[in-house]
Parts: C-alpha cells; sequence; structure tokens
C-alpha cells in the first residue's frame, strides 16, 4: 500500500516536470513578434545607435546582432545571451537584477530611476523563454 502510494506520488511528479518541460516550449516566442517589441517600446530610448549606452543598441535592425553571442561590457567572460541558457545570459541578470553576484557593474534594467518603464514579470518571462527556446532570429 504504502509502495502504490509512492508509485502514485512518482508519477504525479513525473506528469508535473513533463508538464512544465512542454511548457517552456509554448507557445514558440518569435523575436521579432513578442521580444522586439518589448526592447522597442522600454529600452531604445536609451540603447540606441546614437548613444550605445552600455555598449549596447537595441534598435530592430541591431538587437539580435548586439544580444546573441556577444560579449557583454559589465561582465565579459558572460555573453548578454548564450542560447538555451538564460541563467548564464546577461541581458537575463541584468533583467533579474543578479547581475552583480557575477561581476557585472551599474544598474538593473530597465533602470529603477523611472517608474514608467518598468518591466513586467510577463514581459522578463517572454525574454526567459526565447532564450530557453534557442534565442533564434524568427
Ligand atoms: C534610462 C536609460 C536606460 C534604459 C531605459 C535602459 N537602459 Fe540598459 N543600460 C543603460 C546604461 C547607462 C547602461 C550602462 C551601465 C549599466 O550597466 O548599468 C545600461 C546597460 C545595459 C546592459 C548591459 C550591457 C553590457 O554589455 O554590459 C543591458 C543588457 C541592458 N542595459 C539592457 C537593457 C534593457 C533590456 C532595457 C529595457 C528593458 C534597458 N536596458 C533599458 C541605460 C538604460
Amino acid at each position: 500500500m504504502a509502495k502504490m502510494t509512492f508509485g502514485v506520488a512518482c508519477a504525479i511528479v513525473a506528469a508535473f516536470i513533463a508538464a512544465e518541460s512542454a511548457n517552456s516550449e509554448k507557445p514558440v516566442i518569435s523575436f521579432s513578434r513578442d521580444v522586439q517589441p518589448i526592447f522597442s517600446a522600454r529600452c531604445t530610448m536609451c540603447h540606441h545607435e546614437a548613444d550605445y549606452m552600455g555598449g549596447l543598441s537595441l534598435s530592430p535592425t541591431l538587437s539580435y546582432d548586439q544580444l546573441v553571442n556577444a560579449p557583454s561590457v559589465g561582465a565579459p567572460k558572460f555573453s548578454r545571451v548564450t542560447a538555451k541558457k538564460p541563467e548564464a545570459s546577461y541581458l537575463m541578470m541584468k533583467l533579474d537584477g543578479t547581475h552583480a553576484k557575477v561581476g557585472g557593474k551599474g544598474w538593473p534594467m530597465p533602470p529603477p530611476t523611472n517608474p514608467f518603464i518598468r518591466l513586467s514579470s510577463a514581459d522578463r518571462e517572454t525574454i526567459r523563454r526565447w532564450i530557453v527556446q534557442g534565442a533564434r532570429k524568427n
């Protein structure tokens, strides 16, 4: 009896894990449709070609190449985005405010000094999922 209960519990946990990993694959995030509009609304007022704040432009024609496999300025041993690895992507560390733990510099992004440009957790999750799904130029 105890064994069966344990078996049932394992099956439930396994089903839960399967559902979770399926979740990170769906819905498929598109860089141009889902991610870039977040940058264009909340980041490009500072991160654009005339300025390159933090050495970074997030304007539509440049953002992908500026992020994926591009070494960060703040913590150069980390790329800004490493496909499939949000925990190793400096962009994600800046968005979560954990960059100082790896020796990164400056503020969390967007800078907390302006309450009107905060990212919602849904926006952060969209960016994180795009990285988990392979940081594709889709
Ligand atoms: C008010 C201006 C401003 C806004 C808005 C802003 N940033 Fe920044 N960002 C900066 C400055 C200045 C730096 C350089 C200093 C630092 O790292 O804190 C920087 C640095 C960064 C870096 C580190 C780059 C590197 O290679 O070290 C990332 C990543 C970043 N910003 C992403 C974003 C994202 C994504 C957004 C929008 C959600 C955003 N920023 C919004 C001003 C801004």
